[in-house]
Protein backbone atom coordinates (compact mmCIF):
# COMPACT_ATOMS: atom_id res chain seq x y z
CA UNK A 1 0.00 0.00 0.00
CA UNK A 2 1.34 3.18 -1.32
CA UNK A 3 0.74 6.39 1.57
CA UNK A 4 0.48 9.72 0.40
CA UNK A 5 0.68 13.27 2.04
CA UNK A 6 -1.27 15.99 0.46
CA UNK A 7 -2.57 19.70 1.61
CA UNK A 8 -6.10 19.99 1.19
CA UNK A 9 -9.61 19.16 2.60
CA UNK A 10 -10.82 15.50 3.14
CA UNK A 11 -14.11 16.59 1.83
CA UNK A 12 -12.27 16.95 -1.98
CA UNK A 13 -10.63 14.06 -1.47
CA UNK A 14 -11.25 11.96 -4.73
CA UNK A 15 -11.47 7.95 -3.89
CA UNK A 16 -13.58 5.00 -2.76
CA UNK A 17 -13.76 6.18 1.10
CA UNK A 18 -12.20 8.78 3.72
CA UNK A 19 -12.03 8.27 7.37
CA UNK A 20 -12.99 11.11 9.77
CA UNK A 21 -13.19 11.04 13.34
CA UNK A 22 -15.23 12.11 16.43
CA UNK A 23 -14.24 12.16 20.12
CA UNK A 24 -16.95 11.15 22.72
CA UNK A 25 -19.04 14.20 23.97
CA UNK A 26 -18.81 16.35 21.10
CA UNK A 27 -21.75 17.02 20.18
CA UNK A 28 -20.92 19.48 16.67
CA UNK A 29 -17.95 17.72 15.11
CA UNK A 30 -15.18 20.51 14.33
CA UNK A 31 -12.35 20.17 12.00
CA UNK A 32 -12.15 18.33 9.12
CA UNK A 33 -14.93 15.99 10.14
CA UNK A 34 -17.36 19.34 10.12
CA UNK A 35 -16.32 20.31 6.66
CA UNK A 36 -17.25 16.25 5.76
CA UNK A 37 -20.45 16.32 7.76
CA UNK A 38 -21.06 19.98 6.01
CA UNK A 39 -20.73 18.46 2.62
CA UNK A 40 -22.87 15.64 3.63
CA UNK A 41 -25.76 17.51 4.12
CA UNK A 42 -25.60 17.65 8.33
CA UNK A 43 -25.82 13.53 8.02
CA UNK A 44 -23.02 13.17 11.01
CA UNK A 45 -24.60 15.99 13.15
CA UNK A 46 -28.01 13.95 12.93
CA UNK A 47 -26.71 11.20 14.33
CA UNK A 48 -25.01 12.17 16.88
CA UNK A 49 -28.75 13.55 18.00
CA UNK A 50 -30.23 10.61 17.52
CA UNK A 51 -27.82 8.84 19.88
CA UNK A 52 -26.25 6.83 17.77
CA UNK A 53 -22.92 8.19 17.12
CA UNK A 54 -21.34 9.26 20.63
CA UNK A 55 -17.77 9.05 19.43
CA UNK A 56 -17.38 6.06 21.62
CA UNK A 57 -13.55 4.71 21.78
CA UNK A 58 -14.19 1.72 19.18
CA UNK A 59 -17.71 2.89 17.63
CA UNK A 60 -16.89 2.72 13.78
CA UNK A 61 -19.93 4.52 12.04
CA UNK A 62 -20.40 4.05 7.83
CA UNK A 63 -21.98 6.90 6.23
CA UNK A 64 -22.86 6.57 2.60
CA UNK A 65 -22.27 9.76 0.46
CA UNK A 66 -24.91 8.98 -2.06
CA UNK A 67 -23.33 11.58 -4.62
CA UNK A 68 -23.18 14.44 -1.84
CA UNK A 69 -19.11 13.55 -1.83
CA UNK A 70 -16.32 12.86 -4.27
CA UNK A 71 -16.05 8.93 -2.47
CA UNK A 72 -19.43 6.92 -1.82
CA UNK A 73 -18.10 5.95 2.04
CA UNK A 74 -17.75 7.80 4.95
CA UNK A 75 -16.35 5.80 8.03
CA UNK A 76 -16.47 7.78 11.24
CA UNK A 77 -14.23 6.24 13.62
CA UNK A 78 -15.15 6.67 17.54
CA UNK A 79 -11.85 8.26 19.67
CA UNK A 80 -13.24 8.21 23.43
CA UNK A 81 -12.69 10.44 25.35
CA UNK A 82 -9.75 12.96 24.76
CA UNK A 83 -8.07 12.84 28.09
CA UNK A 84 -7.98 8.89 27.28
CA UNK A 85 -6.59 9.30 23.84
CA UNK A 86 -2.88 8.31 23.44
CA UNK A 87 -0.22 7.11 20.87
CA UNK A 88 -1.34 3.71 20.38
CA UNK A 89 -4.64 4.84 20.53
CA UNK A 90 -3.91 6.88 17.25
CA UNK A 91 -2.45 2.61 15.54
CA UNK A 92 -5.06 1.15 17.01
CA UNK A 93 -7.40 3.55 15.01
CA UNK A 94 -6.11 3.52 11.96
CA UNK A 95 -5.87 -0.12 12.13
CA UNK A 96 -9.20 -0.79 12.57
CA UNK A 97 -10.61 1.72 10.37
CA UNK A 98 -8.24 0.29 7.26
CA UNK A 99 -9.43 -3.00 8.50
CA UNK A 100 -13.04 -2.09 8.07
CA UNK A 101 -12.35 -0.60 4.41
CA UNK A 102 -10.59 -2.95 3.10
CA UNK A 103 -13.18 -5.39 4.16
CA UNK A 104 -15.95 -3.60 1.95
CA UNK A 105 -13.56 -3.66 -1.08
CA UNK A 106 -12.35 -0.05 -0.67
CA UNK A 107 -8.65 0.44 -3.10
CA UNK A 108 -8.35 4.31 -2.59
CA UNK A 109 -8.79 5.87 0.88
CA UNK A 110 -8.64 9.21 2.02
CA UNK A 111 -7.73 9.76 5.99
CA UNK A 112 -7.15 12.58 8.52
CA UNK A 113 -4.81 12.27 11.02
CA UNK A 114 -6.05 11.29 13.92
CA UNK A 115 -5.28 12.76 17.55
CA UNK A 116 -3.43 15.53 16.62
CA UNK A 117 -6.08 18.50 17.03
CA UNK A 118 -8.82 17.75 20.49
CA UNK A 119 -6.28 14.86 20.92
CA UNK A 120 -3.38 16.83 21.65
CA UNK A 121 -0.45 14.56 20.27
CA UNK A 122 2.29 16.70 18.31
CA UNK A 123 1.20 16.15 14.76
CA UNK A 124 4.16 14.49 13.51
CA UNK A 125 4.10 11.39 16.09
CA UNK A 126 0.30 11.23 15.21
CA UNK A 127 1.04 10.88 11.51
CA UNK A 128 4.11 8.51 12.69
CA UNK A 129 1.28 6.79 14.67
CA UNK A 130 -1.42 6.40 11.04
CA UNK A 131 0.91 4.97 8.61
CA UNK A 132 2.70 2.50 11.52
CA UNK A 133 -0.84 1.27 12.56
CA UNK A 134 -2.13 1.23 9.06
CA UNK A 135 1.02 -0.90 7.64
CA UNK A 136 0.81 -2.80 10.59
CA UNK A 137 -3.03 -3.37 10.50
CA UNK A 138 -3.34 -4.85 7.27
CA UNK A 139 -0.05 -7.30 7.39
CA UNK A 140 -1.53 -10.71 6.55
CA UNK A 141 0.79 -13.47 6.15
CA UNK A 142 -0.65 -15.15 2.49
CA UNK A 143 2.59 -17.04 1.16
CA UNK A 144 0.98 -20.17 1.11
CA UNK A 145 -2.68 -19.82 0.07
CA UNK A 146 -2.78 -19.76 -3.53
CA UNK A 147 -6.17 -17.62 -3.38
CA UNK A 148 -7.30 -14.73 -0.75
CA UNK A 149 -9.86 -16.48 0.45
CA UNK A 150 -10.94 -14.65 2.33
CA UNK A 151 -12.38 -12.31 -0.75
CA UNK A 152 -11.00 -8.87 -0.06
CA UNK A 153 -8.52 -7.09 -2.45
CA UNK A 154 -5.83 -5.13 -0.58
CA UNK A 155 -5.79 -1.21 -0.39
CA UNK A 156 -3.96 0.56 -2.74
CA UNK A 157 -3.57 4.16 -1.40
CA UNK A 158 -3.90 5.70 1.59
CA UNK A 159 -3.90 9.75 1.41
CA UNK A 160 -3.45 11.57 4.43
CA UNK A 161 -5.01 14.75 3.87
CA UNK A 162 -3.56 17.17 6.04
CA UNK A 163 -5.46 20.99 6.22
CA UNK A 164 -2.21 22.82 7.19
CA UNK A 165 0.41 23.89 4.88
CA UNK A 166 2.86 24.43 7.47
CA UNK A 167 2.94 20.94 8.61
CA UNK A 168 3.20 19.24 5.41
CA UNK A 169 7.08 18.19 5.79
CA UNK A 170 7.02 17.31 8.87
CA UNK A 171 4.05 14.93 8.91
CA UNK A 172 5.29 13.54 5.31
CA UNK A 173 8.72 12.88 7.30
CA UNK A 174 6.67 11.23 9.81
CA UNK A 175 5.13 9.11 7.72
CA UNK A 176 8.21 7.59 6.04
CA UNK A 177 9.21 6.71 9.57
CA UNK A 178 6.01 4.98 10.48
CA UNK A 179 6.67 3.30 7.18
CA UNK A 180 9.84 2.47 7.69
CA UNK A 181 9.57 0.91 11.26
CA UNK A 182 6.22 -0.45 10.06
CA UNK A 183 7.46 -2.10 7.14
CA UNK A 184 10.45 -4.04 9.33
CA UNK A 185 8.29 -5.32 12.05
CA UNK A 186 6.45 -6.54 9.02
CA UNK A 187 9.08 -8.48 7.95
CA UNK A 188 10.44 -10.04 10.97
CA UNK A 189 6.34 -11.12 11.31
CA UNK A 190 7.31 -12.95 8.11
CA UNK A 191 10.26 -14.71 9.31
CA UNK A 192 8.46 -15.48 12.39
CA UNK A 193 5.44 -17.15 10.10
CA UNK A 194 7.37 -18.74 7.74
CA UNK A 195 7.78 -22.22 8.23
CA UNK A 196 10.64 -23.99 9.65
CA UNK A 197 11.58 -26.22 6.50
CA UNK A 198 11.58 -23.21 4.50
CA UNK A 199 13.43 -20.89 6.84
CA UNK A 200 16.34 -23.13 7.74
CA UNK A 201 19.41 -21.44 9.35
CA UNK A 202 21.12 -21.22 6.16
CA UNK A 203 17.66 -19.55 4.94
CA UNK A 204 17.58 -17.10 7.74
CA UNK A 205 21.02 -15.55 6.81
CA UNK A 206 20.06 -15.08 3.25
CA UNK A 207 17.08 -13.35 4.55
CA UNK A 208 19.13 -11.04 6.51
CA UNK A 209 21.71 -10.68 3.83
CA UNK A 210 19.08 -9.34 1.56
CA UNK A 211 17.60 -7.05 4.50
CA UNK A 212 21.49 -6.06 4.67
CA UNK A 213 21.39 -5.41 1.18
CA UNK A 214 18.27 -3.29 0.96
CA UNK A 215 19.47 -0.92 3.86
CA UNK A 216 23.32 -0.83 2.84
CA UNK A 217 24.74 -2.53 5.92
CA UNK A 218 27.42 -5.12 6.27
CA UNK A 219 26.26 -9.17 6.74
CA UNK A 220 28.50 -11.92 7.41
CA UNK A 221 27.44 -15.56 8.14
CA UNK A 222 30.19 -17.72 9.59
CA UNK A 223 29.58 -21.19 8.97
CA UNK A 224 30.89 -24.51 10.77
CA UNK A 225 34.15 -24.39 10.21
CA UNK A 226 34.56 -20.98 10.71
CA UNK A 227 32.39 -21.43 14.46
CA UNK A 228 34.83 -24.29 14.81
CA UNK A 229 37.81 -21.89 14.78
CA UNK A 230 36.01 -19.42 17.16
CA UNK A 231 35.76 -22.11 19.81
CA UNK A 232 31.89 -22.04 19.39
CA UNK A 233 31.21 -24.94 20.82
CA UNK A 234 27.79 -24.06 22.75
CA UNK A 235 26.12 -23.17 19.20
CA UNK A 236 28.05 -26.47 17.77
CA UNK A 237 26.29 -28.28 20.64
CA UNK A 238 22.94 -27.59 20.09
CA UNK A 239 23.42 -28.04 16.21
CA UNK A 240 24.52 -31.69 16.55
CA UNK A 241 21.16 -33.30 16.38
CA UNK A 242 20.55 -31.36 12.93
CA UNK A 243 21.04 -32.20 9.37
CA UNK A 244 21.02 -28.82 8.56
CA UNK A 245 24.37 -26.80 9.23
CA UNK A 246 23.87 -23.55 11.93
CA UNK A 247 25.70 -20.32 11.68
CA UNK A 248 25.93 -17.19 13.24
CA UNK A 249 24.95 -14.21 11.43
CA UNK A 250 26.49 -11.21 12.25
CA UNK A 251 25.00 -7.60 10.26
CA UNK A 252 27.08 -4.08 11.01
CA UNK A 253 25.55 -0.57 10.68
CA UNK A 254 28.09 1.86 10.94
CA UNK A 255 26.38 5.31 11.47
CA UNK A 256 28.13 6.58 14.71
CA UNK A 257 31.36 8.86 15.08
CA UNK A 258 33.85 7.52 17.04
CA UNK A 259 32.92 7.42 20.33
CA UNK A 260 29.40 6.93 20.37
CA UNK A 261 27.61 4.33 21.74
CA UNK A 262 28.00 0.48 20.10
CA UNK A 263 25.17 -1.47 20.00
CA UNK A 264 25.12 -5.43 20.40
CA UNK A 265 21.44 -6.57 19.17
CA UNK A 266 21.54 -10.42 19.96
CA UNK A 267 18.60 -12.69 18.59
CA UNK A 268 17.81 -16.31 19.14
CA UNK A 269 17.83 -18.06 16.05
CA UNK A 270 16.35 -21.46 16.80
CA UNK A 271 14.24 -22.14 13.54
CA UNK A 272 13.32 -24.70 15.40
CA UNK A 273 12.69 -26.41 18.43
CA UNK A 274 11.72 -29.94 19.23
CA UNK A 275 13.33 -30.03 22.43
CA UNK A 276 16.11 -32.57 21.49
CA UNK A 277 16.72 -35.29 23.15
CA UNK A 278 14.76 -33.66 26.22
CA UNK A 279 11.84 -33.86 23.38
CA UNK A 280 8.43 -31.46 23.75
CA UNK A 281 5.30 -32.97 23.64
CA UNK A 282 3.76 -33.43 20.40
CA UNK A 283 0.75 -30.52 21.58
CA UNK A 284 1.62 -27.33 20.28
CA UNK A 285 4.97 -27.93 19.03
CA UNK A 286 4.59 -26.31 15.81
CA UNK A 287 5.13 -23.17 17.56
CA UNK A 288 8.69 -23.77 17.93
CA UNK A 289 9.03 -22.75 14.21
CA UNK A 290 8.68 -19.37 15.80
CA UNK A 291 11.70 -19.77 18.24
CA UNK A 292 13.64 -17.48 15.94
CA UNK A 293 11.70 -14.39 16.87
CA UNK A 294 14.26 -12.66 18.72
CA UNK A 295 16.57 -13.06 15.53
CA UNK A 296 13.80 -11.52 13.72
CA UNK A 297 13.77 -8.41 15.72
CA UNK A 298 17.32 -7.60 15.50
CA UNK A 299 17.49 -8.05 12.31
CA UNK A 300 14.45 -6.18 10.99
CA UNK A 301 15.46 -3.76 14.06
CA UNK A 302 19.22 -3.20 12.58
CA UNK A 303 17.82 -2.88 9.32
CA UNK A 304 15.37 0.04 9.95
CA UNK A 305 17.64 2.13 12.09
CA UNK A 306 20.11 1.60 8.84
CA UNK A 307 16.95 2.96 6.60
CA UNK A 308 16.46 6.16 8.91
CA UNK A 309 20.01 6.81 8.70
CA UNK A 310 20.59 7.42 12.88
CA UNK A 311 23.93 7.90 13.34
CA UNK A 312 24.33 5.00 15.91
CA UNK A 313 27.38 1.78 15.47
CA UNK A 314 25.26 -1.49 15.30
CA UNK A 315 26.02 -5.04 15.53
CA UNK A 316 23.60 -7.18 15.08
CA UNK A 317 24.54 -11.56 16.42
CA UNK A 318 22.42 -14.26 15.36
CA UNK A 319 23.14 -17.72 16.59
CA UNK A 320 21.35 -20.00 14.06
CA UNK A 321 20.57 -23.73 14.23
CA UNK A 322 17.92 -25.96 14.59
CA UNK A 323 17.61 -28.28 17.94
CA UNK A 324 16.81 -32.17 17.05
CA UNK A 325 17.12 -34.87 18.42
CA UNK A 326 19.66 -37.75 16.60
CA UNK A 327 21.99 -40.11 17.27
CA UNK A 328 24.69 -37.73 17.18
CA UNK A 329 22.27 -35.00 19.59
CA UNK A 330 23.54 -33.12 22.53
CA UNK A 331 22.78 -35.36 25.42
CA UNK A 332 21.80 -34.37 28.88
CA UNK A 333 24.39 -34.69 31.12
CA UNK A 334 27.11 -33.39 28.26
CA UNK A 335 29.29 -30.67 29.47
CA UNK A 336 30.50 -28.06 26.80
CA UNK A 337 32.79 -25.58 26.94
CA UNK A 338 31.82 -22.32 25.22
CA UNK A 339 33.40 -19.53 23.26
CA UNK A 340 34.13 -17.42 26.58
CA UNK A 341 36.08 -20.73 28.04
CA UNK A 342 33.05 -21.09 30.71
CA UNK A 343 32.26 -24.85 30.79
CA UNK A 344 28.59 -25.91 30.79
CA UNK A 345 26.61 -28.89 32.01
CA UNK A 346 23.25 -29.29 29.87
CA UNK A 347 21.04 -31.12 32.31
CA UNK A 348 18.06 -30.12 30.05
CA UNK A 349 18.82 -29.89 25.90
CA UNK A 350 15.54 -28.10 25.57
CA UNK A 351 17.36 -25.05 27.02
CA UNK A 352 19.17 -24.91 24.30
CA UNK A 353 18.30 -20.79 23.83
CA UNK A 354 20.75 -19.93 26.65
CA UNK A 355 23.46 -22.04 25.00
CA UNK A 356 23.21 -20.63 21.50
CA UNK A 357 23.30 -17.10 22.96
CA UNK A 358 26.09 -17.57 25.31
CA UNK A 359 28.41 -17.79 22.11
CA UNK A 360 26.69 -14.97 20.93
CA UNK A 361 27.09 -12.65 23.08
CA UNK A 362 30.46 -13.66 24.16
CA UNK A 363 31.10 -13.19 20.12
CA UNK A 364 29.34 -9.78 20.57
CA UNK A 365 31.67 -8.71 23.36
CA UNK A 366 34.65 -9.30 21.48
CA UNK A 367 33.49 -6.76 18.96
CA UNK A 368 33.94 -4.09 21.26
CA UNK A 369 29.85 -3.47 22.01
CA UNK A 370 29.64 -0.62 24.65
CA UNK A 371 25.56 -1.92 25.21
CA UNK A 372 23.72 -5.42 24.80
CA UNK A 373 20.60 -6.46 24.09
CA UNK A 374 19.36 -9.81 24.00
CA UNK A 375 15.92 -10.96 22.40
CA UNK A 376 14.61 -14.64 22.78
CA UNK A 377 11.87 -16.40 23.27
CA UNK A 378 13.69 -17.79 26.11
CA UNK A 379 11.41 -19.46 28.88
CA UNK A 380 7.78 -20.91 29.37
CA UNK A 381 8.35 -19.85 32.91
CA UNK A 382 8.00 -16.17 31.80
CA UNK A 383 4.92 -17.09 29.95
CA UNK A 384 3.22 -18.33 33.13
CA UNK A 385 4.74 -15.17 35.50
CA UNK A 386 3.62 -12.74 32.85
CA UNK A 387 1.08 -14.14 30.16
CA UNK A 388 1.19 -12.86 26.61
CA UNK A 389 0.86 -9.10 27.62
CA UNK A 390 4.28 -8.15 29.11
CA UNK A 391 7.63 -9.63 27.68
CA UNK A 392 10.12 -10.10 30.69
CA UNK A 393 12.92 -7.87 30.68
CA UNK A 394 16.46 -8.44 33.33
CA UNK A 395 19.52 -6.19 33.29
CA UNK A 396 22.87 -5.70 34.83
CA UNK A 397 21.96 -2.19 34.48
CA UNK A 398 19.25 -0.15 35.78
CA UNK A 399 20.24 2.99 33.20
CA UNK A 400 20.33 0.84 30.24
CA UNK A 401 16.73 -0.89 31.32
CA UNK A 402 15.09 2.56 32.05
CA UNK A 403 15.85 2.97 28.50
CA UNK A 404 14.81 0.36 27.35
CA UNK A 405 11.48 0.41 29.27
CA UNK A 406 10.86 3.91 28.18
CA UNK A 407 11.12 2.81 24.73
CA UNK A 408 8.89 0.25 24.71
CA UNK A 409 6.17 2.71 25.73
CA UNK A 410 6.76 5.05 23.06
CA UNK A 411 6.51 1.66 20.62
CA UNK A 412 3.50 0.98 22.59
CA UNK A 413 5.17 -2.67 23.60
CA UNK A 414 4.50 -3.36 27.12
CA UNK A 415 8.00 -4.70 29.16
CA UNK A 416 7.86 -5.87 32.48
CA UNK A 417 11.49 -5.75 34.75
CA UNK A 418 12.00 -8.93 37.11
CA UNK A 419 14.72 -9.38 39.55
CA UNK A 420 18.21 -10.48 39.37
CA UNK A 421 19.55 -10.76 42.52
CA UNK A 422 22.58 -12.83 43.12
CA UNK A 423 21.18 -15.81 45.36
CA UNK A 424 19.54 -17.02 41.94
CA UNK A 425 22.91 -18.13 40.99
CA UNK A 426 23.28 -20.50 43.25
CA UNK A 427 20.13 -22.69 41.58
CA UNK A 428 22.70 -22.99 38.18
CA UNK A 429 25.54 -23.88 40.26
CA UNK A 430 26.88 -27.29 38.76
CA UNK A 431 28.66 -30.40 40.56
CA UNK A 432 30.89 -31.23 37.55
CA UNK A 433 31.37 -27.65 35.39
CA UNK A 434 31.33 -24.16 35.91
CA UNK A 435 27.08 -23.60 35.63
CA UNK A 436 24.91 -25.72 34.44
CA UNK A 437 22.27 -25.02 31.59
CA UNK A 438 18.80 -25.22 33.59
CA UNK A 439 17.89 -24.44 37.47
CA UNK A 440 14.82 -26.30 37.61
CA UNK A 441 11.20 -24.82 37.79
CA UNK A 442 11.22 -22.38 39.90
CA UNK A 443 11.97 -19.07 39.08
CA UNK A 444 12.77 -20.47 35.63
CA UNK A 445 12.86 -16.86 33.51
CA UNK A 446 15.05 -15.68 36.07
CA UNK A 447 17.71 -18.56 36.23
CA UNK A 448 17.62 -18.62 32.38
CA UNK A 449 18.28 -14.60 32.80
CA UNK A 450 20.92 -15.14 35.27
CA UNK A 451 22.84 -18.20 32.76
CA UNK A 452 22.96 -15.31 30.15
CA UNK A 453 24.79 -13.23 32.47
CA UNK A 454 27.22 -15.27 33.00
CA UNK A 455 28.50 -14.34 29.34
CA UNK A 456 27.97 -10.59 29.46
CA UNK A 457 31.03 -9.53 31.45
CA UNK A 458 30.66 -5.78 32.80
CA UNK A 459 28.76 -4.47 29.71
CA UNK A 460 25.45 -3.18 30.08
CA UNK A 461 23.33 -5.34 29.28
CA UNK A 462 19.38 -5.93 28.97
CA UNK A 463 17.59 -9.56 28.12
CA UNK A 464 14.17 -9.72 26.82
CA UNK A 465 12.26 -12.87 26.98
CA UNK A 466 9.65 -12.93 24.67
CA UNK A 467 8.68 -16.47 24.90
CA UNK A 468 4.91 -15.32 25.40
CA UNK A 469 4.37 -11.93 23.17
CA UNK A 470 6.32 -12.83 19.88
CA UNK A 471 3.14 -14.24 18.75
CA UNK A 472 -0.80 -13.29 19.14
CA UNK A 473 -3.53 -16.23 19.74
CA UNK A 474 -6.32 -13.54 18.52
CA UNK A 475 -6.16 -10.47 16.01
CA UNK A 476 -6.45 -7.43 18.00
CA UNK A 477 -6.28 -3.68 16.69
CA UNK A 478 -3.18 -3.23 14.91
CA UNK A 479 -1.66 -7.14 15.73
CA UNK A 480 -3.02 -9.77 13.34
CA UNK A 481 -3.24 -13.16 14.33
CA UNK A 482 0.33 -14.81 14.74
CA UNK A 483 3.67 -13.22 14.82
CA UNK A 484 4.05 -9.58 16.48
CA UNK A 485 7.40 -8.27 15.23
CA UNK A 486 7.36 -7.40 18.91
CA UNK A 487 10.78 -5.22 20.24
CA UNK A 488 11.62 -4.19 16.26
CA UNK A 489 9.91 -0.74 16.83
CA UNK A 490 11.35 -0.55 20.77
CA UNK A 491 14.90 -1.45 19.50
CA UNK A 492 14.95 1.53 17.02
CA UNK A 493 13.61 3.72 19.81
CA UNK A 494 16.19 2.35 21.69
CA UNK A 495 18.52 3.56 19.20
CA UNK A 496 17.62 7.28 19.50
CA UNK A 497 17.32 7.24 23.32
CA UNK A 498 21.09 5.82 23.65
CA UNK A 499 22.01 8.93 21.52
CA UNK A 500 20.71 11.20 24.16
CA UNK A 501 23.09 10.13 26.61
N1 LIG B 1 11.82 -22.07 23.08
C1 LIG B 1 11.55 -22.53 24.38
C2 LIG B 1 10.75 -21.54 25.23
C3 LIG B 1 9.35 -21.21 24.77
C4 LIG B 1 8.27 -21.80 25.38
C5 LIG B 1 9.12 -20.27 23.79
C6 LIG B 1 6.99 -21.47 25.00
C7 LIG B 1 7.85 -19.95 23.40
C8 LIG B 1 6.78 -20.53 24.00
C9 LIG B 1 12.86 -22.81 25.11
O1 LIG B 1 13.90 -23.25 24.33
C10 LIG B 1 12.59 -23.87 26.11
O2 LIG B 1 12.29 -24.96 25.70
N2 LIG B 1 12.71 -23.54 27.38
C11 LIG B 1 12.50 -24.47 28.43
C12 LIG B 1 13.59 -24.29 29.43
C13 LIG B 1 13.63 -25.35 30.49
C14 LIG B 1 13.99 -26.68 29.90
C15 LIG B 1 14.62 -24.93 31.53
C16 LIG B 1 11.12 -24.18 29.03
O3 LIG B 1 10.75 -23.02 29.11
O4 LIG B 1 10.44 -25.14 29.39
MN1 LIG C 1 13.91 -25.34 24.05
ZN1 LIG D 1 13.87 -22.69 22.38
Amino acid sequence: MDIRVVVGDVAKFRGDAVVVNLFEGVKAPGGATAAVDAALGGTIRKLIQLGEVRGKWGEQTLVHALGKLPVDRVLVMGLGKPEDFTLDRARIVSAEALKHLRKIGARRVGTIVHGAGAGGLNAAQAAQALSEGALLGLYRFTRYKRNNDNGNKEIETLTVVERDRLKLRAVTEAVRRGRIVAEATNAARDLVNEPGNTLTPTELGRRAREAARRSRIRCQMLGPQQLGRLGARALLGVARGSQEPPCLIVLEYRGGRRGGPHIGLIGKGITFDSGGISIKPAENMEAMKGDMAGAAAVIAATSAIALLSLPIHVTAVVPATENLPSGSALKPGDVLRAMSGKTIEVVNTDAEGRLVLADALHYARNRKVSHLVDVATLTGACVVALGTLNSGAFTNSQALLDKVLAAGRAAGEKIWPLPMDPEYDDLIKSDIAEIKNTGGRKGGAITGAKFLQHFVGDTPWVHLDIAGTSEADKEKGYQPKGATGVMVRTLVNLAVELLSD
